[in-house]
């Protein structure tokens, strides 16, 4: 009967334990000062009570030892929480080097998924075990919010943006995914199912399945469709800034500050290319705001960063992600 009302979710993810333990340390230690301040709060109450109408209150002095210890010792639990709180955060946000890169687009009311091998699903997500997992988000009307509990994470998905987290199962199993903001009439019903495999299964499933294009592959030919190789190529580096081994390096605008070239640089220079126009350059390039979809952007944004680094042909399919750190 408890199976069908958990208190709590598995931990199905390397995170999960991690983020417990935290949660239920806090938990014990507000528990416990909880119980003690409001127990002598009822005991100095009895201890301390007026016991005829004419007691008059005279003032009692705390010895110095005593507003040290009282102060140092919360302090100390404190910055411990804190420190605690910090390196699990960090390692909540920063996917590892290895963790290969998914797509999530987030619509009223449904999740779309797309693998870099090119396989599309919708609300269903497929994912091998014991594979750090990172997942590049956006939304293509309001904000969302991607929830699985069973991994103990959750980022909001925002139109117009990129937002990124990282998993890594460590069972295989059906996990529930949730919209965790409230985005519409439908909000409640925007559910999905995370379906974790054994790494062999996994291949299995890919190769059994109608499977388009990779993002790289659809990438490399929208670039094509959309003309973005008249200006970005190598022989016309007068036109436009060379794509080639530019995504992750810093550029310098054109009012002189410096900017990283991320996601959210290049999908704003395809929606908005006269915001941050790379220093030396004229703002030639037209908007694209309107004509591209979310999932042709991030194609793009594939491509583009498989033209980061001297990938095999392998690679480029499978895109070795650049540390964030
Ligand atoms: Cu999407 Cu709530």
């Amino acid at each position: 009967m408890w199976k069908n009302f958990p208190l709590f979710p598995e931990q199905a993810s390397t995170l999960a334990s991690k983020v417990d333990a935290l949660y239920f340390t806090f938990l014990g230690i507000s528990t416990f000062f909880g119980l003690l301040v409001a127990g002598l709060v009822i005991y100095f109450a009895i201890r301390f009570r007026r016991r005829s109408p004419e007691e008059i209150g005279r003032p009692e002095k705390a010895g110095l030892w005593m507003e040290v210890t009282w102060s140092v010792i919360p302090l100390i639990i404190l910055l411990g929480m804190f420190a605690w709180g910090a390196k699990v955060f960090v390692e909540a946000f920063r996917p590892p080097g290895n963790a290969v890169e998914y797509f999530v687009t987030a619509k009223q009311w449904m999740w779309k998924f797309q693998h870099p091998q090119g396989n599309r699903e919708i609300n269903d997500f497929h994912v091998p075990l014991g594979q750090p997992i990172r997942l590049t988000m956006t939304s293509e009307d309001v904000i969302h919010s991607f929830f699985v509990p069973a991994f103990r994470v959750k980022a909001d998905v925002l139109p117009g943006r990129y937002t990124t987290v990282w998993f890594e199962a460590n069972k295989t199993g059906t996990f529930h995914i949730f919209c965790a903001e409230y985005c519409g009439a439908e909000h409640s019903m925007m559910r999905g199912s995370i379906i974790i495999m054994e790494p062999a299964d996994y291949e299995l499933w890919l190769a059994g399945r109608e499977s388009g294009p990779s993002v790289v592959a659809s990438g490399e030919e929208l670039f094509q469709v959309k003309a973005c190789n008249t200006c970005h190529r190598s022989d016309s580096a007068t036109l436009a800034p060379i794509l080639h081994g530019a995504f992750g390096e810093p550029v310098e605008l054109a009012d002189g500050s410096v900017q990283v070239v991320d996601e959210n640089y290049i999908r704003e220079s395809i929606m908005n290319p006269a915001a941050k126009l790379v220093k030396g350059y004229k703002p030639l390039m037209p908007t694209y705001q309107g004509q591209i979809t979310e999932d042709e952007v991030i194609q793009l944004i594939g491509y583009i960063k498989s033209l980061a680094s001297d990938a095999t042909e392998e690679e480029a399919t499978l895109p070795a992600l650049p540390d964030e750190g």
